[in-house]
């Protein structure tokens, strides 16, 4: 089975662009939970450009399974996740002037500092996974680093497999990732996905053998404008977890 992680981040970005009360991604974050969710993500960027502290707080009282914090790795970003307790801590790369999250976190440049935290976070009991992209070597680091899990960047792979004509070539790419995913879980790390995943490629991951969890945003909260955040949830589910969805 693979646990969706939905990651509530755009429902904030709504109510801000109202500077309005609502809709509430700790409203988001229960409806997730009920349609069966299995953890819930946030991501607090330095710009506070969706969700902000007391979205965290707020969504970590009301929820009663994981939540997934996504930060920087920053002293600040830190101190925050060890005040909150969340279940797991992802860190990522943060740029100010970037759209999204583009690209996995660069380890060498950065080795001490999130070595440090890692190091923090750990002694705070809390699960770190680092947002990395699919490469062994990057896989050896964050183990080397004090990671417990990684979380494979989909970004290029989606946009990979969106761009096919053909399912074979989809099935290539797929193979390439599972065995990215399984040089990971070899190592002992817990591998997840994230980014431009959507109800026309995340069904690929059900042929992903390790792939524990997935983590969406976009898709999920697009796709509740029309069908409802309740149904929008149960039918990612359904795509990552039922074989029905899977080409012949
Ligand atoms: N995982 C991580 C670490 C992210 O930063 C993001 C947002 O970029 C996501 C998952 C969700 O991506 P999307 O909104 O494309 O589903």
């Amino acid at each position: 089975m693979i646990r969706l992680g939905v990651n509530v981040d755009h429902v904030a970005t709504v109510r801000n662009a109202r500077r309005a009360p609502y809709p509430d991604p700790a409203h988001a974050a229960m409806l997730a939970e009920t349609a069966g969710a299995h953890n819930i993500t946030a991501h607090l960027r330095e710009d506070r450009r969706h969700i902000n502290e007391r979205d965290i707080k707020i969504i970590k009282e009301v929820i009663t399974i994981p939540l997934n914090l996504e930060i920087a790795s920053t002293s600040e970003m830190i101190s925050f996740a060890k005040t909150i307790r969340p279940h797991a801590v992802t860190l990522v790369p943060e740029k100010r002037e970037e759209l999204t999250t583009e690209g996995g976190l660069n380890l060498e440049s950065n080795k001490t500092t999130l070595e440090r935290h890692i190091a923090e976070l750990n002694e705070a009991g809390i699960l770190v996974s680092l947002f990395v992209e699919a490469d062994e070597r990057v896989f050896e680091t964050s183990l080397k680093l004090g990671a417990k899990a990684v979380e494979i960047h989909t970004g290029r792979f989606c946009e990979q497999i969106d761009s096919c004509r053909a399912t074979e070539d989809q099935r290539k790419l797929v193979e390439s990732m599972n065995q990215k995913s399984n040089f990971a879980h070899d190592l002992g790390l817990q591998v997840h996905f994230g980014h431009g995943l959507h109800y026309g490629n995340a069904h690929w991951l059900q042929k992903i053998t390790h792939a524990e969890e997935a983590n969406i945003g976009h898709a999920i909260v697009a796709r509740s404008i029309y069908v409802g955040f309740d149904q929008a949830v149960k039918d990612m589910l359904s795509l990552l977890n039922d074989s029905k969805h899977l080409p012949n």
